[in-house]
């Protein structure tokens, strides 16, 4: 039985600052998979019109975004780096797959709800359809296996159900073009142009909260700085941060249950950990007993160690605009390529006469 070519791919919105989230949930993946698969990691551009529609600086948040990947370790020549715009193919493929979707499916997901909040009706038609145009970043390459945090899961469920529904929908014409591959999902034999996509959500910290409040997520939106780490922060706003960070009063328990119930301890461990390449457990076991006074010193000095050099490393690469220019147009060219293969026998399969 044929099976699909494995290939990894995630974007990232070019929307305010980087935070400690995005690395550790996403981008700090990205370069871990990079030795044994071939990636393809995209700025979403397109996507970030549906946070804000006018940008001051747009073209300067892509190449911060490209420079974080680059500055954490992402190989532009060996994988892909390109923003989504410079592909169209993207937004192509995103109307066919508008067309699949259904609007009982969009209205469940809760990204849209909360980022529409209580003005549904004034919210933009694109923020309602982000989840399809994500759809179709991913399978314009038809990726197997997409690196997010733990928000972006619902909107990867919806990429299976829109991939499922185009293969059944036309599946006569699919095995007319010869284009399908014959695959197992679940028990069942499936004959497939477009593969079931694999989340890749594990680790300590797939979901980095605020520091200010353990029950929320970190995020780009929220009104206090004090919340996030950024990615551009020094190591005196690092410092300042976490020596400020909410917690409780009681010392770290030995094991991970002790973390229940305790959202503040848990993810500053669950941080630890993810920046440490090891288990909460495994951290517990070094530092269980010990007061924050203790735990937070050493979680400073590793976050320091493990970020400014990728501070400057990013400075260093928005300070030269044409070499960041120059690889996100070699990506897209390369992207460009691949996906326009896939559009063709989308087209095919669609029956554009051409
Ligand atoms: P964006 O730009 O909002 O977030 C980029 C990545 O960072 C992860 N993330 C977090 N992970 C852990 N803890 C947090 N507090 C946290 N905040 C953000 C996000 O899960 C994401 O992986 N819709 C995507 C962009 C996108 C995309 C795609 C991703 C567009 N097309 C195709 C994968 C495949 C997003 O929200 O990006």
């Amino acid at each position: 039985m044929a099976e699909f070519q494995p290939l990894v791919f995630s974007g990232v919105q070019p929307t305010g600052n980087l935070h400690l989230g995005n690395y550790l949930g996403a981008i700090r993946k990205f370069v871990a998979l990079q030795d044994e698969h071939d990636c393809i990691y995209c700025v979403v551009d397109l996507h970030a019109l549906t946070a804000q529609l006018v940008h001051e600086d747009m073209k300067g948040q892509i190449r911060s975004i490209a420079a974080a990947f680059i500055a954490s370790g992402i190989d532009p020549k060996k994988h892909i780096v390109f923003n989504q715009s410079a592909v169209p193919q993207h937004a192509e493929l995103a109307w066919i797959f508008n067309c699949v979707a259904r609007i009982g499916w969009m209205n469940r997901m809760t990204q849209f709800k909360d980022k529409a909040g209580k003005d549904r009706e004034n919210a933009s038609l694109g923020l309602f359809a982000y989840p399809s145009l994500m759809a179709a970043d991913i399978l314009v390459y038809r990726a197997t296996h997409v690196p997010v945090g733990d928000d972006q899961k619902q909107h990867l469920e919806l990429t299976r159900d829109i991939a499922q529904k185009f293969n059944i929908d036309f599946s006569e014409h699919i095995r007319r073009t010869g284009l399908g591959v014959d695959i197992v999902v679940g028990e069942e034999p499936v004959h497939a142009y477009f593969p079931p996509v694999e989340p890749l959500i594990g680790g300590p910290a797939p979901r980095v909260m605020s520091l200010r409040d353990g029950t929320k997520k970190m995020s780009k939106s929220d009104a206090s700085d004090l919340s996030r780490i950024n990615l551009m922060d020094d190591a005196d706003a690092i410092s300042k941060k976490f020596r400020k960070a909410k917690t409780d009063p009681d010392a770290l328990p030995g094991e991970t249950e002790g973390l229940a119930g305790r959202p503040e301890a848990d993810n500053l461990v669950g941080i630890y950990a993810a920046l440490s390449d090891r288990t909460k457990a495994d951290v517990l076991a070094e530092f269980g007993g010990q007061q924050f006074s203790v735990f937070k010193p050493a979680l400073i000095d590793l976050a320091v160690a493990t970020l400014s050099p990728i501070t400057a490393e990013m400075r260093r690469l928005m300070d030269d605009t044409r070499h960041i220019d120059a690889i996100l147009r070699d990506g897209a060219e390369r992207a460009g390529a691949r996906a326009e293969k896939t559009m063709n026998e989308v087209r095919d399969i669609v029956g554009f006469l051409r």
